[in-house]
């Protein structure tokens, strides 16, 4: 089986494998080049489009499924 290079964590970011251009909301890109980098589905993260942990003091009720 392959690895994954989208993984949807439960209550938590996306993560993404290897190199990737991302869009925001805005309209405006981010280049990532790390292993493996954690996109904010909580939209709470100071950091958009990237998950700064915040997710975590979320009520399991606000947190993305
Ligand atoms: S998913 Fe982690 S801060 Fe939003």
């Amino acid at each position: 089986m392959r690895t994954p290079d989208v993984v949807l964590c439960p209550g938590g970011p996306m993560l993404l494998r290897g190199d990737h251009v991302v869009q925001d909301a805005e309209g405006r890109t981010h280049e990532t080049r790390r292993p493996v980098s954690a996109i904010c589905r909580c939209l709470r993260s100071a950091e958009l489009p990237w998950c700064d942990g915040t997710h975590v003091l979320l009520p399991d009720e606000r947190r993305p499924r």
